[in-house]
């Protein structure tokens, strides 16, 4: 949803179902720690997390639960899930504003879990597309969990009565479930829930495309076409340098075919203006010469993806400073768990002392 439009439904609707938080709207997202963050959960998640966290009540967590749907060995999660608060915050997220916290040291999140898979239905699990996509990527390892996922993210954002989710455009339909969710819980019991939106600075939400013109850029495939937060300059401009073109264009103002497009996707959002015109210009009268391209488009990834890279590098060996954000997000979320937890308790009928 656009920022305007988001800001205006708030206005109208948000007083009922929302908790005390001085006016401001509630937020909560969250990134699974199975890998290094990339420029798709930049710039898909962590860049709204950041714009949104002086004007709304935010609630940013490291899914680690949801993890575990497709991550079964816990070797790496500890270190992943310090990468992963590192990073956001070397993104420029501040603990101070936000409750940054993982999943896991929230217990109501689990309850709420529970009580929402009575209102899930199994059929409409079986559709949704991610749980298809990974039943095909990983036959041996069809579990509950990754059926009821779209349960438990429900139930992350519905804990806070989040009314906004900052998401990239592969989570919309995860959203439209947790919409469904708060709606019939609403219609079940009580108005409780408001039903919460996929949010976006911009029109549309955002798919980050890979380099090699197939699919998007991921944290677990297609990692040579992916750029992360964590490559270092000399891999950045190999990655980039390596990325699939085409012969070029012969004919002036040509169509451009999807791999040159995601191309210049990528250069909008870390080079200036002028050297995206300049290109563009090339490509429509066919002076391109796609090393060039390329090369300008490496030193806008490298300048871009560097100063947060070592930042989040200084930030992570602080196992001191990191263990004082988790437990501190963790004591504010749970906060604003257990407020709904005790309304949902008390409309659902579940409260049996008087
Ligand atoms: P995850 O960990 O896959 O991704 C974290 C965030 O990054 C966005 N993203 C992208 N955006 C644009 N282009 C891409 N190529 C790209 N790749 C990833 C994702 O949309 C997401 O916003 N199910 C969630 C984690 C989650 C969650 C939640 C999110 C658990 N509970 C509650 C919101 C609210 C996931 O797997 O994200």
């Amino acid at each position: 949803m656009h920022y305007l439009r988001a800001l205006s439904l708030t206005m109208e609707k948000s007083t009922t179902l929302q908790p005390e938080t001085g006016g401001k709207p509630i937020v909560m997202s969250g990134i699974r720690p199975t890998g290094y963050l990339h420029l798709g959960n930049y710039f898909g998640a962590v860049q709204n997390y950041v714009k949104m966290q002086d004007e709304f009540r935010c609630y940013f967590m490291v899914a680690d639960w949801h993890a575990l749907t497709t991550h079964p060995d816990t070797k790496e999660l500890r270190n992943n899930i310090h990468r992963v608060l590192a990073e956001n915050i070397a993104c420029g997220l501040d603990p101070e504003k936000v409750a940054l916290y993982c999943q896991s040291h929230i217990p109501e999140i689990a309850e709420l879990y529970l009580l929402l898979n009575s209102l899930a239905y199994v059929g409409e699990l079986e559709k949704t597309p991610t749980f298809k996509d990974k039943v095909r990527l990983n036959p041996n390892n069809v579990n509950a969990g990754l059926l009821t996922y779209p349960v438990l993210m429900a139930a992350d954002i519905l804990i806070h009565r989040a009314r906004f989710v900052p998401v990239g455009k592969d989570q919309e339909q995860h959203l439209e479930i947790a919409r469904n969710y708060a709606h019939r819980f609403n219609t079940r019991y009580e108005a409780v829930f408001p039903e919460p939106e996929a949010f976006n600075y911009h029109q549309e939400l955002i798919k980050i495309p890979s380099l090699d013109g197939a699919g998007k850029m991921s944290k677990s495939e297609n990692q040579y076409a992916t750029l992360y937060l964590s490559d270092d300059d000399d891999l950045i401009r190999k990655k980039v340098m390596k990325s699939k073109t085409d012969a070029g264009p012969t004919e002036k103002d040509s169509p451009m075919p999807v791999e040159i497009k995601n191309l210049f996707q990528l250069m909008q959002l870390v080079c200036t203006a002028e050297t995206t015109t300049h290109f563009m210009q090339a490509y429509n009268d066919c002076t391109i010469r796609y090393g060039d391209f390329k090369s300008a488009l490496a030193e806008g990834m490298v300048k871009f993806i560097s100063p947060i890279r070592e930042q989040a590098k200084s930030i992570q060996s602080n196992k001191i400073y990191l263990e004082k954000v988790m437990r501190e997000g963790a004591e504010k979320s749970r906060e604003s768990a257990i407020k709904t937890l005790r309304e949902v308790r008390r409309v659902s009928g579940m409260n049996y002392f008087t």
